[in-house]
């Protein structure tokens, strides 16, 4: 092998050999260590437990800053690298976390303003992590340097493989900064943005309440000030703390590729966080990686007075995975971070269910995952999360779903990397706006009206149609999908509203709801009647926007949507066709028997209003219809709580069976399967165990 061929990147001859054979990426089935943690005596203990588990990589030290820099300017690299070694010797490949969110004493004690003023002009206080400041140049430069220097001092070392930059950015307890720093940092972005005062003025109007600004100087944050913000500025402050966020990203990322040219960089989130854009965030990246912890989000979900959410919970966990696979147009994804325990700081989740820890890593390689890697591999048995379970216990015994995690793990490398690097079969599209969730969330409207909430229900009911569903922004190009779902679609910009008007005349079903096309991409409202941009594709104007309150309405529907009248949950919109077919009609107050869904026939397609909120049946089985008219087709057909996807690769197929369900469940095959888990041939009816995994080829 010549010296030149060595040197080539790693990820790049990943990439490349991707291309032809997608059995060629690396295998990524490890666990979250600290050795910074654990004492020394033990990581030789950790890495030969590790190897017989049969994990192949670790991810470690996103949170030594202390350790890897005592003081400003001194390094201490030699403890990482012991640990590095340890593992490589083991065959333990590394992943190496660079450590800026979370700074530590010495820093904060001589920086400051590094950290984070929150929404209420508080400055934090360091002692947690995640409190700094996204804009400050101090901050930005000192973690430029600890990143840098790791980076030099670990480009060579056998074992390293890849970064993950930061950790989580935005998840804080206050997920945007107000400072100073970040007012100036604003000041600027909005000078690129807008050029000038004028236009900036005009765009925002600014002329309401007095506000024009004769200096790009004058512009504040959008902090308390006995009235609520301009809207515009309040959606572009959203959109440049997002910015603040990837360009603070993007520095660590531009050393990384020319320091470590043959590493992978990636960086860790949770999916449905949506204070980022993920899309801008791992633009530039080689993959997705997300954190993935269903029953500690099924915990949250209870403490914020949410009990019984289960369907919300597991469409939210679905989504978050087709939203990994999706933000990088459909390349598998990593989980960098599963629940594999009780998890939880000040209080916790139970146990996973027997079953359940494999079920769920299943689920993510289901929806497009290549890898995934467990949190934690001990528990720790100090710090502020004593009780984030791991693989060992507190005594480093084995945790309950050791067993069936080892067995996973075991599993996935038999399948191979040709499944594991396969390619996701999605007929369907659901959009998600970052700019509509934002908008949204400065005016809902109606105050339970949120844009994350209709966009689980939305997923939760169209994979009632079991079809598979990519998680799309709204600049992508729709001609690959048969359908493409729109909820509260509040901002449309000219470039969406005609790649989605050419999709429904190419012969796309397009379906969309209540404030469809309110706002312009400054956030002013449009000057023409609702929906604005796409009133011609719809063949429908609304009338009036109603939020629900006391004063309630419901929906009957037409035969083509038959079932149960529906309620009108938190919003009508009242319609008037202008071409387009009614499929329901309100049924109370006066608007009882005005139209509340409309389908038009725009070119080749259709376009579908959903005029009302409708309940959790009613959205399911319109969707379900929906799906069905546009010639989506369900690869099997499973009972409720049984989820079915499929990857593929070449002319190879994988049909991915899982159970959520607590008790078993059976299912028709319509042909001859093997199940590649067992090596079973299969007819007819078969049994899929409670929390148990199908993987089935023809
Ligand atoms: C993630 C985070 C980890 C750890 C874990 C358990 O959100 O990235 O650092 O905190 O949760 O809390």
């Amino acid at each position: 092998m010549s010296a030149a061929s060595i040197r080539l990147p790693l990820w790049a001859q990943t990439v490349a050999s991707l291309a032809g054979a997608p059995a060629a990426g690396p295998l990524l089935l490890g666990v979250d260590y600290y050795p910074d943690q654990t004492p020394e005596a033990l990581w030789e203990e950790d890495a030969r437990m590790m190897a017989d588990f049969g994990f192949t990589n670790v991810r470690i030290a996103e949170f030594a800053w202390a350790l890897m820099e005592p003081a400003e300017g001194k390094f201490d690299f030699a403890w990482l690298r012991r640990s590095v070694d340890i593992l490589h010797k083991h065959n333990i490949a590394v992943i190496l976390g660079t450590p800026s969110a979370a700074p530590p004493p010495w820093l904060t004690a001589k920086y400051p303003d590094i950290v984070e003023v929150n929404e209420k002009g508080e400055r934090l206080h360091p002692g947690g992590r995640r409190f700094t400041c996204p804009t400050n140049q101090a901050y930005r430069r000192l973690s430029l340097i600890i990143a840098s220097e790791m980076a030099r001092t670990f480009t060579e070392t056998q074992g390293v493989i890849g970064w993950q930059i930061d950790n989580e950015f935005t998840l804080g307890s206050s997920q945007r900064c107000y400072c100073n720093y970040c007012q100036a940092g604003f000041q600027t972005w909005l000078r690129s943005r807008y050029g000038t005062l004028d236009n900036l003025n005009q765009s925002w109007g600014t002329v309401f309440w007095s506000q024009t600004y004769t200096d790009f100087s004058q512009i504040p944050v959008p902090l308390p000030s006995g009235g609520d913000p301009n809207p515009g500025l309040a959606l572009d402050y959203d959109r440049y703390q997002s910015y603040a966020n990837v360009s603070f990203q993007q520095e660590q990322l531009d050393m990384l590729r020319k320091t470590c040219p043959r590493h992978f960089v990636t960086t860790n989130n949770v999916g449905l966080v949506d204070t980022i854009n993920m899309r801008d965030l791992y633009e530039k990246l080689d993959f997705t990686a997300f954190d993935n912890y269903p029953g500690f989000f099924d915990m949250l979900m209870a403490q914020q007075g949410r009990m019984g959410s289960s369907a919300f919970v597991s469409s939210s966990i679905a989504l978050g995975h087709d939203l990994a696979r999706s933000v990088k147009g459909g390349k598998p994804f990593m989980i960098m971070e599963e629940q594999s325990g009780k998890a939880g700081q000040k209080t916790f989740s139970p146990q996973p269910e027997k079953g359940q820890a494999r079920l769920w890593t299943y689920q993510a390689i289901a929806h497009g995952a290549m890898g995934v890697n467990y949190f934690r591999w001990d528990t720790a048995t100090f710090g502020a999360e004593e009780y984030w379970h791991g693989i060992l216990n507190h005594d480093r015994s084995k945790s309950p779903a050791f067993d069936e995690i080892k067995q996973g793990v075991r599993e996935l490398k038999a399948l191979g990397r040709e499944v594991l690097y396969s390619n996701y079969v999605a007929d369907a599209a659901l959009v998600f706006d970052y700019d509509c969730s934002w908008a949204l969330a400065i005016q809902p409207g109606h105050f339970r009206l949120a844009y994350l909430d209709q966009i689980v229900s939305w997923y939760g009911a169209i994979s009632a149609s079991r079809s598979g569903i990519d998680v799309i922004g709204p600049e992508i190009d729709l001609s690959a999908y048969k359908i493409v779902f729109a909820p509260v679609a509040y901002v449309m910009s000219e470039k969406q509203a005609a790649r989605i008007r050419s999709f429904v005349q190419g012969g796309g079903m397009f379906v969309t709801n209540f404030r469809l096309g309110v706002k312009t991409e400054t956030s002013q409202i449009v000057r023409t009647p609702l929906p604005g941009l796409l009133r011609d594709v719809m063949g429908v104007t609304v009338e009036d926007y109603i939020p629900v309150y006391s004063a309630k309405n419901g929906m009957k529907f037409s035969p083509a949507l038959a079932g149960p009248d529906s309620e009108c949950v938190l919003w009508t919109d009242i319609l008037q066709p202008a071409g387009a077919e009614v499929l329901a009609s309100y049924t109370m107050g006066a608007h009882a028997g005005q139209p509340a869904i409309t389908m038009n026939s725009f070119g080749k397609g259709k376009a579908v209003y959903i005029g009302g909120d409708l309940n959790e049946a009613s959205l399911a089985r319109v969707l379900r219809t929906l799906s069905g008219m546009a010639g989506v087709k369900p690869p099997l057909e499973v009972p409720a709580g049984v989820e079915v996807t499929v990857r593929k690769a070449g002319n190879k197929q994988w049909i991915f069976v899982l159970n959520h369900g607590a008790s078993s469940q059976s299912v028709n095959l319509p042909a001859a399967f093997v199940d590649l888990l067992t090596g079973e041939k299969l007819t007819g009816k078969i049994d899929i165990g409670a929390y148990g995994v199908r993987v089935l080829q023809a």
